[in-house]
């Protein structure tokens, strides 16, 4: 069985208890520690939904708002030596965390940047190849949102992608600026930022420091005549 699958349907809540591989044997997410469901993710899972993502080898990733780097790890191992990952975060003691972890994963392809929470992002235009937009839109109104959106349309190369978790939806843990809008509204207000729709895909993914079910939006950044 596959962990993560393109999904035709909108995303919703589902239950957080099914089962994940660990090292030799499958075991219920439920009775696997906190620590040990985020290690098998940063060392295996996350690798493999974020390949399944759409990331690959060589890339240029933009992880903003990575926290700890529960994304970021993954996404450093996925695009190997060669690629790069920007993670941005404007809190220090997360991204303290997330130095320690990178020497712990001898990762030498992780850029941190700490900023004073401002969506201008120190990267020139077309350079990035996927932003990861994960668990991060809940803290911004409507306009921070489009700003954002805008920045990561002019980081993005041409066909890049956009891969956005809106977690904290009402469909989804309803929480901060997100609680009154649904999935389907995010994808709707990302369109209108020049980007198309390309696919949705739920499966079990990392949220806070834990393991839930999740739905993935995919966009590309497109340029040219519609
Ligand atoms: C809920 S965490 C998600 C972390 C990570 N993306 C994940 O899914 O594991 C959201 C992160 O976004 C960061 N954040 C919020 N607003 C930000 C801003 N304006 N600029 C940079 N980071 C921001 C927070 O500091 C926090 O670390």
């Amino acid at each position: 069985m596959t962990e993560f699958q393109p999904h035709s349907k909108p995303c919703q809540n589902r239950s957080t208890k099914r089962t994940i591989p660990n090292v030799s044997k499958r075991v219920e997410v439920s009775l696997v520690s906190a620590n040990n469901q985020m290690e098998w993710w940063e060392k295996d899972g996350g690798v493999k939904f974020l390949k399944e993502a759409g990331l690959s080898s060589e890339q240029k990733i933009l992880d903003f708002g990575c926290r700890v780097g529960h994304y970021t790890i993954p996404a450093a191992k996925a695009v190997g030596n060669k690629g790069i990952v920007y993670a941005v975060d404007k809190e220090s003691d997360s991204l303290n965390e997330l130095s320690r972890k990178i020497t712990s994963h001898n990762l030498t392809n992780v850029r941190i940047t700490k900023t004073s929470g401002q969506m201008k992002l120190p990267l020139e235009n077309e350079v990035i190849d996927v932003v990861l937009l994960y668990d991060v839109l809940h803290y911004f109104g409507a306009e921070e949102r489009m700003m954002l959106y805008h920045e990561a349309f002019r980081v993005l190369k041409q066909s890049g992608l956009l891969s956005v978790y809106p977690k904290h939806t009402a469909d989804d843990s309803p929480l901060m600026e997100l609680q009154h809008f649904r999935s389907t509204d995010i994808e709707r207000e990302i369109l209108r930022s020049g980007f198309r729709f390309e696919r949705r895909y739920y499966g079990v993914i990392s949220h806070d420091d834990g393991l839930n079910k999740g739905c993935v939006l995919n966009f590309r950044k497109f340029v040219g005549k519609p």
